[in-house]
């Protein structure tokens, strides 16, 4: 059994829900794991277990699948009208709302971040996310066609829920990214299993708890807790599945797409980034010079978009790294539930070594950290915010996704936009990109000639449940969010009508 470490700073139902026999959400019911085996969550700011949750294998899997399907098959889901889905979004909405504290609370205690940050972004713009959505519910629509083939045809397309939805998403914003999966896949009228985290799946089992509570049919939503290879590879593979929505790392996205082949079943991928953000010398450095800060250290550079590139004009690039790498020293690290911190742990053991490493690898290379470039205290996962010069394109830190408060500053000489973009562009990833620059032309110019998904100008980390927001190249397949998303949950049907 778990020794549940419980802060005093917590309120008392939001431990108890921490220490609580965590069940999983199948077909209207909480359940354990079929094999009764439980795995363990871990406090990243002290490195404790602090819950125990069911770990869902294949059998699990095909329970809530098969749940899915039926309740997609059947009904009566399926014959609900687009305005009942609506309201049933919007009554979601209005209870995580209802419960905006308490879910800050729990997303602070499982990822580490702030308490402050929680409140301010990830749980009102998951509120927001599913009121955006609710709405969507009434608007999905076909158009009509005036076809020329011979003859007089009444013609037009329906847009239809795809049907089963597996979703698999990762820890960083772990609410937020139940959110923005489930909000456009119920708008749409599909059913879904959704695979949470293994390192953060509190706050999304205290989700499941509330879409029982909003009254969502049986089967319309599955909540699962397992780990990659033993829950989501197989609702990747599995055959009832029509379309799998991924968001993760590159590497396992891979492994969705061959996974997905089988009954090949559509795939959406949001993956990673190695996004530039980069500074003309015209820039108003008051405003990029804390902006780039943020870009990189906001959610303590767990954002598959962080500013990780930070590219300047030669011209005032010992100025911009001076301002960073001053902001990232006076950067407070600490518990995510003290009211100072700016900046919690790392989300796991294993991001903590990873992202060490990766600052030893800059360093033995020849790179110099100008601020940060250690692990941060003895207990918990906490890491420096670091800021390395004297980089060269060929380094595995400018090149790799680190996914964390690590950020790579390079200099650029040239006023040629395209060999700036070229330079920003000579990455496989494609997910977003800052520009820092009062010429409205050379902003605009820029904005086109980058590759990536999302183009910020003069800020960075701006998200909106209407901006659609995904990747080029191998960040990934489709978009989340906007009227954008709805692609991924519908099919598009064609019908003639000879008159
Ligand atoms: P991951 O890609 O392994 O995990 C993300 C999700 O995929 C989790 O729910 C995990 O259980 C699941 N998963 C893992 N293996 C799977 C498989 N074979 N089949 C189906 N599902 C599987 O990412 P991880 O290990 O947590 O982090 C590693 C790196 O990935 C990070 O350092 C970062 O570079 C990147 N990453 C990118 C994210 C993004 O937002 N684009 C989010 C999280 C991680
Ligand atoms: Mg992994």
């Amino acid at each position: 059994m778990a020794t549940v470490a419980i802060d005093p700073r917590l309120d008392r139902k939001t431990s108890d829900f921490i220490a609580q026999q965590h069940r999983m959400y199948i077909d209207g019911k909480f359940v354990n794991a079929a094999s009764g085996k439980t795995f363990s969550i871990y406090n990243p700011a002290t490195g404790e277990v602090m819950a125990q949750v069911p770990e869902a294998e294949s059998a699990d899997v095909d329970q809530a699948v098969r749940a899915a399907r039926r309740a997609f098959d059947e009904g009566p889901w399926s014959r609900m009208s687009a305005s009942q889905r609506g309201r049933l979004i919007w009554k979601l909405a209005d209870l995580l709302e209802e419960h905006l504290e308490e879910f800050a609370a729990i997303e602070s205690m499982d990822n580490g971040k702030p308490l402050a940050v929680a409140r301010a972004a990830d749980v009102p713009l998951a509120v927001d996310l599913f009121r955006y959505m609710a709405g969507w519910s009434t608007k999905i629509m076909g158009h009509s066609f005036p076809i020329s083939a011979s003859g007089e045809y009444l013609s037009y397309t329906l847009r239809e829920p795809i049907g089963v939805v597996g979703q698999i998403i990762p820890w960083n914003f772990p609410l937020l990214m139940a959110a923005w999966k489930l909000g456009p896949a119920l708008a749409a009228g599909c059913t879904i299993v959704l695979k949470l985290a293994e390192q953060t799946p509190l706050s999304g089992l205290r989700l499941a708890e509330l879409i029982h509570e909003a009254g969502f049919p049986d089967g319309v939503v599955n909540v699962l807790t397992g780990f990659g290879e033993g829950a989501g590879a197989p609702l990747a593979a599995h055959e009832l599945v029509d379309k799998i929505a991924f968001t993760g790392s590159t590497e396992v996205g891979r492994l969705i797409v061959h996974a997905a082949a089988g009954n090949l079943k559509k795939v959406s991928l949001e993956l990673g980034g190695k996004s530039p953000a980069i500074i003309f010398p015209d820039a108003d450095l008051d405003k990029a010079i804390p902006g780039t800060a943020s870009a990189i250290f906001f959610n303590h550079g767990q954002c598959c978009c962080a500013g990780s590139r930070l590219f300047a004009h030669e011209s005032i690039f010992d100025q911009v790294v001076e301002g960073v790498s001053d902001i990232a020293s006076r950067i407070r690290i600490g518990s995510g539930l003290d009211p100072l911190t700016q900046m919690g742990p790392l989300v796991s053991e294993e991001q903590l070594q990873k992202v060490t490493s990766y600052i030893d690898s800059g360093l033995s290379e020849g790179a110099n950290a100008t601020a940060g470039g250690k692990k941060a205290a003895d207990r918990g996962y906490f890491v420096q915010p670091t800021v390395l010069t004297c980089t060269t394109p060929q380094m595995k830190v400018v090149r790799e996704e680190i996914f964390g408060p690590v950020v790579c500053a390079l200099p650029f000489s040239d006023s040629d936009l395209e060999r700036i973009a070229q330079e920003a562009n000579n990455t496989e990833y494609g997910l977003a990109a800052s520009i820092w620059t009062r010429d409205i032309s050379v902003a605009n110019k820029m904005a086109k000639r980058i590759r990536s998904g999302t183009v910020w100008i003069n800020c960075h980390n701006v998200f909106d449940a209407a901006l659609p927001f995904g990747g080029y190249k191998q960040s990934g397949w489709g978009r989340e969010m906007g009227g954008e998303v709805l692609n991924n949950y519908t099919e598009v049907k064609a019908v003639a009508l000879a008159l």
